[in-house]
């Protein structure tokens, strides 16, 4: 059988690149999962075009990264697959069919966990399109370069720093400032997910160069400053990383796949789209198990990594 050319396309702006020539229904090399793997060292955000595939299918090839999240949410789980999480807007027999809010604030998955997330798998399955154009963007922001960009002093000051990251602050911020229909978490789910802390400049373990490790959804406090100045520094972080020239927007097409680093970037799911404008997604969570043990040290690095 003649082997399929695979192609890397970058945007061509600060993130983003397409890979073609990968059927992701059908098991990948080691060699494609690697090239897959460093393209989003490079691009950050990588997406797969005409894609056709079955939640089960969308579950083996995230898996290949890494162990998959099963979120501690809960509800609106692909049935049988709990590793394959609907994110929709639809309402069918006056029950939606997907969890509807997923995402509307920047931050990044998973800085919440003792296991940090690698990267999300996403599937377009319908995008809400108005008058030919597509809605319901996923936005991003590069992390190596809002970190790169940081005045010099505030990058020595801030080293070995760490970061105090909670599941309650998004999911919280949620319920308040959208009207969202979220209950508010159990003591059980909230016990699930006890804060964790988290270098603020992480090594990021494909390129081996530095990343802003913070965000607006789950980042609470640097735990070595005082709590004002820990305000103070965070309020100016959120602010730097949110800037235009770091900024990319994704936009849908039915059959895309999206993949995107966690490590490197931040990003946001944009609510454009009414609630007739249906918008169906299936999502995978990788978590960085190839880079790091289960005592967040470093497994080994990327051959892209000095
Ligand atoms: C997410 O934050 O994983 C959801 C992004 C999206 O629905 O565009």
């Amino acid at each position: 059988m003649e082997e399929a050319i695979v192609q890397i396309i970058p945007s061509g702006k600060t993130l983003g690149a397409t890979i073609e020539g990968l059927d992701l229904s059908q098991p990948l090399s080691e060699s494609d999962v690697d090239q897959v793997v460093a393209t989003l060292g490079r691009y950050g955000v990588v997406r797969f075009p005409k894609q056709t595939l079955t939640a089960a299918q969308q579950r083996a090839f995230s898996a290949r990264f890494g162990e998959l999240e099963i979120n501690v949410a809960g509800s609106f789980q692909e049935p049988g697959l709990p590793e394959v999480m609907i994110l929709s807007n639809i309402v069918e027999n006056g029950k939606p069919i997907g969890i509807g809010d997923a995402g509307q604030d920047w931050h990044t998955d998973m800085s919440y966990n003792r296991m940090i997330a690698f990267s999300n798998v996403l599937y377009g399955i319908r995008i809400p399109h108005r008058d030919g154009k597509p809605l319901g963007a996923t936005t991003f922001c590069n992390m190596h370069a809002a970190y790169e960009a940081l005045p010099e002093d505030m990058k020595q000051r801030l080293d070995g720093m760490t970061v105090l990251h909670d599941f309650d602050k998004f999911w919280e911020m949620m319920r308040r400032e959208r009207g969202s229909t979220r209950p508010p978490l159990t003591p059980a789910q909230r016990a699930a997910r006890p804060p964790v802390s988290h270098p603020l400049f992480l090594e990021h373990p494909i390129t081996g160069r530095k990343v802003l490790y913070a965000n607006p959804g789950y980042s609470m406090r640097i735990n070595e400053l005082p709590q004002e100045e820990s305000d103070q520094v965070l309020d100016f972080l959120f602010k730097h990383q949110l800037q235009e020239r770091f900024f990319y927007k994704f936009e849908w097409q039915e059959g895309d796949v999206l993949m995107w680093d966690n490590m490197g970037t931040i990003h946001k799911a944009v609510d454009d789209y009414r609630a007739d404008e249906p918008r169906l997604i299936k999502r995978c969570q990788v978590m960085a198990t190839r880079f790091f043990d289960d005592g967040g040290q470093p497994r080994r690095r990327h051959a892209m990594a000095a």
